[in-house]
Formats: structure tokens, sequence, C-alpha cells
């Protein structure tokens, strides 16, 4: 079935050359064309789709007020903003329901990855639950500033690597983590690598983007104002399922995009606790309490009083903020992987099990219960018990190497 698309834009000469740009998609996307709101919505009364694009600037009904009546009237659609203004995160908080946003005039090939990307992401965009809880936030929690000026520089055709490291030396808390970690024993390297340009070639582009976004998201968290929450805890927590994703792809010869992609999912498997803990300390904290008198888990509190878990939560704003989707679906299911449709190898496989290895092999509190392998999910992966064992002793080598360093 073809994908159908509406593209709404109050100049006619946008709509044509949008037309005429993705002429050769019409074998995949049905494509309709709308000059203002009203139309637009007329058509999605009669047949809906399955992605909106809308212009933010049109007279009468503007792009969010369109956007917020498609969330009503065409709830299944994936809603994408076209904007002439630059600020990502003030169009984001303006038209809260789009899920993603492109600059005016975008490229073709642009369009169409964001696309794509936007409808292997349907289920995390679409989750009704996540909805739920993001509706109650105040306001979307912004993205790092340093993170969105990387993605500024890599927007550009040519990125080059010493931008991005002139950016990270810029700021000395950033430069700082991201030293510490390429200098960790985890990269095992002989030489002390002190700066940020060395750093950023040793770790890879997609790496220090993650570890970018992870700092930043962690670094803004005011440990004061959430005495209860172990910030220290839950970063090491992820540094090491990072570790332990990775180590778990190297075993299994994976190819250098996975072993990626297995690290930064591990790294940003629980941004969503953090997100929900800074934006509703006083609900996370019944969480957490509820935990340790030993009702449930964290995820099953999570659940109880937000409806909602930090999987979903957080994988919902990391698609936002433009994660690769393979990192983005690894984290919205890393408690429930039996959901996805894929058996086999992925970062989804490496972040299940790293997360719990990690919680097993590094045993920071005895007052909360973890959260089980799903075997059904493993055994359909073609996981053996004798090779998770496998995994399992990797996992504490390399945590006993670590720590000996
Ligand atoms: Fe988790
Ligand atoms: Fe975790």
């Amino acid at each position: 079935m073809k994908t159908r698309i509406l593209f709404v834009d109050d100049e006619p000469n946008v709509l044509s050359a949008l037309r005429r740009m993705f002429h050769d998609m019409r074998g995949t996307w049905e494509m309709d064309f709308a000059v203002d709101g009203r139309t637009g919505l007329a058509m999605m009364a009669e047949q809906p789709y399955d992605v909106v694009v809308a212009d933010m600037r049109m007279p009468g009904m503007d792009g969010a007020m369109f956007l917020r009546e498609t969330q009503i009237h065409n709830p299944g659609a994936i809603r994408i903003v076209l904007s002439g203004h630059s600020d990502r995160d003030m169009i984001l908080e303006t038209v809260r329901p789009a899920h993603q946003f492109l600059r005016k005039p975008c490229q073709p090939d642009e369009l169409k990855a964001v696309m794509a990307r936007c409808l292997a992401l349907r289920e995390v965009f679409l989750d009704e639950r996540v909805k739920n809880v993001v509706a109650r936030l105040d306001s979307l929690p912004a993205v790092p500033r340093l993170y969105a000026a990387l993605l500024d520089v890599l927007a550009q055709e040519e990125p080059s690597m010493q931008a991005v490291a002139g950016l990270i030396a810029q700021d000395v808390g950033m430069a700082a983590g991201v030293l510490k970690l390429v200098n960790s024993a985890f990269f095992g390297l002989r030489d002390h690598v002190s700066s940020p340009a060395r750093a950023v070639n040793l770790l890879g582009l997609e790496v220090v983007k993650a570890l970018v976004l992870g700092i930043g998201l962690f670094g803004r968290f005011d440990k004061d104002a959430f005495r209860d929450f172990d910030l220290e805890k839950l970063w090491s927590h992820c540094l090491g399922t990072a570790r332990l994703a990775r180590e778990i792809a190297v075993l299994e010869d994976a190819s250098s995009d996975v072993r990626e992609y297995c690290y930064i999912a591990g790294l940003l498997h629980d941004v969503g606790k953090l997100i929900m803990a800074t934006n509703f300390p006083d609900l996370y904290r019944q969480v957490i309490a509820a935990a340790q008198a030993g009702e449930g888990t964290i995820l099953d509190m999570e659940h109880r009083f937000f409806g909602a878990s930090h999987a979903e939560v957080g994988a919902y704003l990391l698609g936002l903020w433009g994660v690769t989707d393979e990192v983005v679906r690894a984290v919205y299911l890393h408690h429930e992987p039996g959901r996805d449709r894929h058996a086999g190898f992925s970062p989804l496989l490496a972040v299940h099990a790293a997360n719990r290895l990690e919680h097993e092999l590094v045993v920071v509190s005895q007052d909360f219960a973890i959260n089980p392998l799903d075997d059904l999910y493993l055994t359909a992966s073609g996981l053996t018990p004798q090779r998770l064992d496998t995994w399992r002793d990797a996992c504490r080598q390399l945590l006993a190497g670590e720590d000996v360093a």
C-alpha cells in the first residue's frame, strides 16, 4: 500500500515545487496538495493520511492550528512542520503536535529521509501513553544547547571534525566528560588523549553526538532539587550499559554501525527517567518511594503513576531530537522487546540484555527489584542460555578489567 501524504502550503509555487521534486516517488507515495488548512481538513475527512506536512505561516489557519486539528481528526498521521524560521526548539514548542521540524527551503533528500525515519518511528510518535505524559508537560524539554549547535554543524554540506571538536572545546564540562570517557580503560588506549579533536576522531561523530546529548541532559539536572534521585548512579548505569551493549555486539560480530548503535542506545536508554524526574519531581518521588517499599519495579510504578514508562517517554523525545531510528526503537522497547517484530541480533536485543547484565553485575542498591530478561524474546532471537552465559562472562571480565585500571 502506498504511503498517503498531504502537503499544505498557502503558496501555490511551493506546492508545485514539491509536486515536481517528488515526482519520482509516485510509485510509493500517494500525494495530495492543499492551499490552506481548511481544504486540508476537508481532504483528510474523506480519507485519512499517513503523513501531513504543513507550512508554519499561513493566513487564516496557521500551521500550528492545522496540526492541532490534524491530531484530533486524523490521529494516525505523522505531523511534520515546514518553517522558514530556524529555531528548532521554538518551533517544536509552538507547534507541539509536530513530530518533526524541517527548515525551508528543504532538500528533497532531506525530506525523504525524514519521512522514512518518521514512518519507522510511527509507533513511538503515535503512542497514546506518551501523548498523555507530554500533554502534561508545561513545556517540552529543550534539546541541550550544545547538541543543537552540533546538529547545525553536521547539517552543513561538508561537516568538519574540526568544527565539531571546536564546539566541544568551548564547553569545559562537556570537553571534560568526553575526554574522561575516551581515556577510560574501556577504550584501552595506551596514550593519554588530552584534546577534544583527537577524542572526536577516536570516538567517531555518532558516539560524540550521543555523548553530547547524554552529558547535556544529565548536566542540567538540579541535584539539590531532587535529593532522592541518585543521578551519578543513573549516569554510571547508562555508561555501563553502553559498554556492555557494545561488547555484546562485538561478540556477535556485528558491523561497526550496529556496534555504534548498541553503544548509543545503551547510553541513552534511561534518559526518560531523567526527563520524568525533572519535569514531575513530586510524582516521580512517589514512583521511587513505592518501588522502594517493594510494590513493584520502577517501571511498574512509572506505569501506575504516569500511565507510561521512561522507555516510551525517552524514545519519544529522542525521536523529536533527530536521534537515529534504530537507537530510538531500542530505547522504546528495551523493557518489552517482545513487541518488536524482528527477531535476531539488533541494538534492541543488545540493550535489553546489557541493561539486565549491568544491574546484575554492578549491584548498587538492594532496594529495587530488577526487571527480568524476556526469555521468550531471547529464544525467538536465537539466543541460547549458553550464549547468554558467554555474554555474561565477557561482560563480567570487561567490568573487572575496568575496576583494575
Ligand atoms: Fe530502563
Ligand atoms: Fe536501565
